[in-house]
């Protein structure tokens, strides 16, 4: 019995620890690492908007460029920062020490983060920082309470608040005590709002930019993944034509018997 008790404990344990933190729902999201297109726009806001604070110690330049299909020059000319070599490693120049010191928390490396957090948290991370003035940067985050990264992409999201709106029935915040709704909804006063025209993309263009991003950042935690679909595609196409072959191979045998 005690086994028994132990051998639970230790299978609820990754439920509990994660039990603590704030449940903010996470809309999923379907992520295709093989989308070329998806991974380059990934990468450039990666480079442009993250590589200030946040390195990719595990990640090269080259193997970058090799796998989004970027040339090395470009590569070098676009991406990778003044200086840098094609063979380098995606660190950066921040002191983890001075970094602790500005923001309370130093940024963590970004190469496996998508395996940590899983991509539907990255997404949902990434849309939900709302403006708060209690907090050092006057940005809070719905999905990570009390966060310390600044809000980086409010000039292409827009300013976000948190606003109250009208919601099913059942799904409301039931600590507000704003006016009642109708019979069939509840205020909710945690609903995420842009506002109008604050943001150089609309919502929805930023939705795929934040999508494309953590595209990059899936990519990043297994690289491997691409080579290994292109390696199923092979053996799929292998299969059928032994297929094909075998079939007309038993043909060929069972005729005379017939
Ligand atoms: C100005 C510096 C800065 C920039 C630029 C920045 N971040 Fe951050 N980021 C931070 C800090 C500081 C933290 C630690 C937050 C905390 O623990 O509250 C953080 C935390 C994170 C986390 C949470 C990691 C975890 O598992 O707790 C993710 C994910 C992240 N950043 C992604 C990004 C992405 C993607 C970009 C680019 C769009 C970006 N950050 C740009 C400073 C920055």
């Amino acid at each position: 019995m005690k086994t028994l008790c132990l051998v639970l404990l230790i299978a609820l344990l990754p439920a509990l620890s994660f039990a603590g933190e704030h449940g903010a729902e996470l809309e999923s999201v379907d992520i295709d690492v093989s989308d070329k297109a998806a991974l380059q726009d990934g990468a450039q806001t990666f480079v442009n908007y993250c590589m200030g604070c946040h390195s990719a110690s595990f990640q090269r330049y080259e193997r970058v460029a090799d796998d989004l299909g970027i040339s090395h020059e470009l590569m070098l000319e676009k991406l990778a920062p003044a200086g840098a070599k094609i063979g380098d490693h995606m660190t950066i120049g921040m002191q983890p020490a001075d970094a602790k010191t500005w923001f309370g928390a130093a940024p963590p490396d970004l190469t496996l983060v998508a395996r940590v957090r899983g991509t539907d948290w990255l997404y949902g991370y990434l849309r939900s920082f709302y403006e708060d003035p209690t907090r050092p940067w006057g940005v809070n985050n719905s999905v990570l309470p009390d966060v310390v990264m600044p809000n980086v992409l409010e000039g292409l999201q827009g300013r976000q608040r948190l606003g109250c709106q009208q919601v099913p029935r059942g799904e409301g915040d039931k600590k507000s005590d704003g006016p009642a709704g109708s019979p069939l909804t509840d205020q909710a006063c945690d609903q995420l709002m842009i506002m109008p025209n604050t943001g150089t993309l609309t919502e929805e263009q930023f939705n795929e930019k934040i999508k494309s991003l953590v595209t990059f950042l899936a990519y990043s935690a297994n690289p491997d993944k691409l080579q290994h679909q292109r390696i199923g595609t092979f053996v799929l196409l292998y299969l059928a034509v032994l297929f094909i072959l075998a079939y007309l191979l038993k043909r060929e045998f069972w005729k005379d018997i017939h």
